[in-house]
C-alpha cells in the first residue's frame, strides 16, 4: 500500500472515530447555508372593510415576507425602522442556540431600533425545521408586523409523510383600524379591558362575512383529488381561535416546528404564537368550501369579535358563482373540543424528555385586579369593581424595565432586576377555586436564576382569581416537552405524565381551571422572557424571565453582543 493511501486510511478512522464524538459535545451554529434578507419595517395605507389606515409592516407586504431556510441554516435578517416608532422583531419558536442576543424581546434581549436605524439579527436554525412565525416584540406592534418562517428539511430528506402536492401558509391575525400603538395606550390607561378586534384575518383578508369585504377573500386553488399542506400561524394578538374547512378534516402532522404522530380532527384550536401544520384531502365533490377561523375565548364576560374570517379552498371547475360552503365550529366556549387535540398531540420521535429533574418549580398565572388609586376612577379604573386590571405569574405583576435585561446581566450593572423570582408561590391557596382576600399582585422586574444544564420541569398553573381563562404560555430560547396537563389543581402524587412522547412545543394553552406541566433542560446561555401570549395579558404583567447561567465548557457560554445592538 502507498504510503499517502494509508495515510489517507488512517486519517479517516480517526475522523470517523472523533469528528461525531466532538460534534455532538460541541455543536457550534454555524450554519449550512446562509439565507438574507432586508426587513424594511414601514407604515402602509391599507383599506379594510371600507376604511383606509395607515399600519406598520414589513417591504410593504401584509403580512410581512415569509423567511425560507433549511434546517441547520444560518439566517440574516437586516431590520431596518423606516417609521418613527421603536420596534424589534423576534423570531419566535427559533431556539436561538448561542444568539440570545438575536432573539427580539424589547427591553429582554436588546433595546429597541429606534427610528431610522438598523440592527442585524444573526442565527443558526440547529436542529429545526417545520413553521415557525416572526413578528414584531415591542408594544402591540406584532398585530401588523408579523409572518411566516419556513424551514424545511435538509436536502434529500422527507417529511415523515406522504409529501403533498402543494403547500400553503395561512397567517391568522386580528384587525383595528385604531392604531395599534395608541390602543395599547388606551387599554393601559384605562385600566379595563381591551376592545375586541374590528376584524379577524387570513393572510390579510376578513372574507365575505365583514361588511364591504365580499372581494376581500385569500383563495387556495385546489386540484381534485390531490393532498394539500396547510401551515397555520397564529399571528393573532388576543384571541385564540378555531379553525376549521368545511367537510374536510384536518390531520395535525406538525406543532410549533415538530413533527407529531399523525391526528386527525374536525377542527382544531390554535393559540396567539402557535404553528400548526396540517394535510387536507382534496376529495370531495368539486365545489367551493370555507376555510374559516372563529373565536375561542374561555373567559367570561370578556367582548370578542363573534364573526369568523373565511377564506376559501376552491376545486377547479366549480362554478365562480356558487355560494361557499359554510364550515362548522363548536360553541364558542368549547373548552373540551379545545383541550381535545393537547391531550391527544403526541411527538412522533424520541425528542429526548428529560426524565430526572434539577429544578422543580410551580408557578401560578392569572389575571388580578389592583385597587384604583386614581384622582379619575371614571377614566383609569375600568377593571372589575372599579379597580385596574394586572396579571401575574407566582402573584408578582412583572415591570418591565428600562433597559435590556440581557445587557444589565452582560455588564453586570446592578439596580434593574432582581433574582428572586419564587420558584413555588409565596402563598399555598386553592388555586382555582379560591381567590386570596387580598388579589393585589406585587409588582417587580424579578428572574429566576437556573445553573447551565438544569433539568427543570415547570407546572403553569391556572388560578381563578379573576374568573377562569386558558392563558398560552411561550418560552423563549428554548422548546419544551408538555409532559401532562388537567383540570383543577396540580397534585404530585396523582398527575400522570406521560415521559414517552409528549409534544415538543414552545407555546402551550393552559387549560382554563387546570394546569400544564413542562420539561426543558437549560442549556442555552441568556435571558428568556416567558409570558402569555395574549399581548394584553403580558401588558398587565403576566410574564417573567429565566436567566441561564454559562456552563463551564467550549460552546456553553453567552457569547459577546454584535457591534451594531441598539442602545436604550
Ligand atoms: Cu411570540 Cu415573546 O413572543
Amino acid at each position: 500500500m502507498a504510503w499517502s493511501s494509508c495515510l489517507l486510511l488512517w486519517l479517516s478512522l480517526l475522523l470517523s472515530y472523533y469528528v461525531p464524538l466532538s460534534f455532538a459535545h460541541a455543536y457550534w451554529p454555524v450554519g449550512a447555508s446562509t439565507r438574507f434578507y432586508h426587513f424594511k419595517v414601514q407604515t402602509l395605507r391599507v383599506t379594510k372593510l371600507c376604511q383606509t389606515n395607515d399600519i406598520v409592516t414589513v417591504n410593504g407586504k401584509f403580512p410581512g415576507p415569509v423567511i425560507y431556510a433549511q434546517e441547520d441554516d444560518r439566517v440574516i435578517v437586516r431590520v431596518t425602522n423606516q417609521t418613527p416608532h421603536n420596534t424589534t422583531v423576534h423570531w419566535h419558536g427559533v431556539r436561538q442556540r448561542l444568539s440570545c442576543w438575536a432573539d427580539g424581546p424589547a427591553y429582554i434581549t436588546q433595546c429597541p431600533i429606534q427610528a431610522g436605524r438598523s440592527y442585524t439579527y444573526e442565527f443558526t436554525l440547529v436542529q429545526q425545521k417545520g413553521t415557525l412565525l416572526w413578528h414584531a416584540h415591542v408594544s402591540w406592534l406584532r398585530a401588523t408586523v408579523h409572518g411566516a418562517i419556513v424551514v424545511y428539511p435538509k436536502t434529500g430528506v422527507p417529511y415523515p409523510f406522504p409529501h403533498p402536492y402543494e403547500e400553503h401558509s395561512l397567517v391568522f391575525a386580528e384587525y383595528w383600524h385604531k392604531d395599534v400603538l395608541r390602543l395599547e395606550e388606551d387599554v393601559m390607561s384605562s385600566g379595563g379591558g381591551a376592545p375586541p378586534a374590528d376584524a379577524y384575518l387570513i393572510n390579510g383578508s376578513p372574507g365575505p362575512l365583514y361588511n364591504c369585504s365580499a372581494t376581500d377573500v385569500y383563495e387556495i386553488a385546489v386540484v381534485p383529488g390531490k393532498t394539500y399542506l396547510l401551515r397555520l400561524v397564529s399571528a393573532s394578538l388576543n384571541t385564540e381561535h378555531f379553525f376549521a374547512i368545511a367537510d374536510h378534516r384536518l390531520t395535525i402532522v406538525e406543532a410549533d416546528g415538530e413533527y407529531t404522530k399523525p391526528l386527525t380532527v374536525d377542527s382544531l384550536v390554535i393559540a396567539p404564537g402557535q404553528t400548526i401544520n396540517v394535510l387536507v384531502q382534496a376529495d370531495r365533490p368539486i365545489d367551493t368550501y370555507d376555510m374559516a377561523m372563529a373565536p375561542f375565548m374561555s373567559a367570561r364576560n370578556v367582548p370578542f369579535q363573534k364573526t369568523p374570517a373565511v377564506a376559501h379552498f376552491r376545486y377547479s371547475g366549480a362554478g365562480p358563482e356558487a355560494p361557499s360552503r359554510p364550515a362548522e365550529f363548536p360553541a364558542f366556549n368549547d373548552s373540551l373540543t379545545a383541550d381535545f387535540a393537547l391531550s391527544n398531540l403526541r411527538s412522533l420521535n424520541d425528542t429526548g424528555v428529560p426524565l430526572v429533574v434539577d429544578a422543580n418549580l410551580l408557578f401560578t398565572i392569572g389575571l388580578a385586579v389592583e385597587q384604583c388609586h386614581s384622582p379619575h376612577p371614571n377614566a383609569s379604573c375600568r377593571g372589575p369593581g372599579g379597580g385596574v386590571f394586572a396579571a401575574a405569574m407566582n402573584n408578582i405583576a412583572f415591570v418591565e424595565p428600562t433597559v435590556s435585561l440581557l445587557q444589565a446581566y452582560y455588564d453586570n450593572t446592578n439596580g434593574y432586576y432582581t433574582e428572586d423570582f419564587p420558584g413555588v408561590p409565596l402563598k399555598d391557596y386553592d388555586f382555582v377555586g379560591g381567590a386570596p382576600n387580598d388579589t393585589q399582585p406585587l409588582n417587580g422586574t424579578r428572574v429566576k436564576v437556573l445553573e447551565f444544564g438544569s433539568r427543570v420541569q415547570l407546572v403553569l398553573q391556572n388560578t381563578g382569581t379573576v374568573g377562569t381563562e386558558n392563558h398560552p404560555v411561550h418560552l423563549h430560547g428554548h422548546s419544551f416537552h408538555v409532559v401532562g396537563h388537567g383540570t383543577g389543581n396540580y397534585n404530585p402524587t396523582t398527575a400522570q405524565l406521560n415521559l414517552a412522547d409528549p409534544p415538543y412545543m414552545n407555546t402551550i394553552g393552559v387549560p382554563a381551571g387546570g394546569w400544564a406541566a413542562i420539561r426543558f433542560v437549560a442549556d442555552n446561555p441568556g435571558v428568556w422572557f416567558m409570558h402569555c401570549h395574549l399581548e394584553v395579558h403580558a401588558s398587565w404583567g403576566l410574564a417573567m424571565a429565566f436567566v441561564v447561567k454559562d456552563g463551564n465548557g467550549t460552546m456553553e457560554s453567552l457569547p459577546h453582543p454584535p457591534a451594531d445592538l441598539p442602545r436604550c
